[in-house]
C-alpha cells in the first residue's frame, strides 16, 4: 500500500551538514520527497510533536534538543513507506543500529540519533500535519 510518513533531520543531522547525505538515501531507498521544509521548532512546539512521550523521563531533554536549531522536514511516499523509513533510520540507539542504516551510520548517540520517522499510520496522521498544510502537496503529491 502506498503510504506517507514523517520523516525529521534533527538539529544534530542539520548542524553537521548532512542534509543531503540523507536525502540521499531516503531517495535511494526508493522514497519520494513530496514536500520539504526547514524550520525552527519552538520547545513548546517541540513538546506538542512528542506529546506522546510526556510521561516518559527523557521528555523535556528530547523537546530541548529538537528546539535548539533548525530541523528539515520531510513527506515520504511509498510502497509501505512508513516500515520502510523505520528500517532504514535503524534502531534509536545508533550504537545498536543495524549496520547501513542512518542511524548507525550518522547518529552520535541515543539523543543524537538524527532522524526522526513516524512509527505507525496513527502517528504519521498526526505528524504529517503538524508540519505540512495540504497546500504544500501541491508540487509533487
Ligand atoms: P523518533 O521518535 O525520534 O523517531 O525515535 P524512536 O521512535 O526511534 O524513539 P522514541 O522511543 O519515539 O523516542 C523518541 C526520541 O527520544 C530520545 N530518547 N531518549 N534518554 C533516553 O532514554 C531516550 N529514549 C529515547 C531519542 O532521541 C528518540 O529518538
Ligand atoms: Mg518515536
Amino acid at each position: 500500500m502506498t503510504e506517507r510518513t514523517l520523516a525529521l533531520i534533527k538539529p544534530d543531522g542539520v548542524s553537521r551538514n548532512l542534509i543531503g547525505e540523507i536525502m540521499k538515501r531516503c531517495e535511494a531507498h526508493g522514497l519520494k520527497v513530496i514536500a520539504l521544509k526547514m524550520v525552527r521548532l519552538t520547545n513548546e512546539a517541540a513538546q506538542g510533536f512528542y506529546i506522546v512521550h510526556r510521561e516518559r523521563p527523557f521528555y523535556r531533554a528530547l523537546a530541548a534538543s529538537m528546539s535548539s536549531g533548525p530541523i528539515v522536514a520531510a513527506v515520504l511516499e511509498g510502497e509501505g513507506a512508513i516500515a520502510a523509513y523505520r528500517e532504514l533510520m535503524g534502531a534509536t540507539d545508533p550504537a545498536k543500529a543495524a549496520p547501513g542504516t542512518i542511524r548507525a551510520a550518522l547518529g552520535v548517540g541515543l539523543e543524537q540519533n538524527t532522524v526522526h520517522g513516524s512509527d505507525s499510520p496513527q502517528s504519521a496522521a498526526f505528524e504529517i500535519p503538524y508540519f505540512f498544510s495540504s497546500l504544500e502537496f501541491s508540487a509533487r503529491g
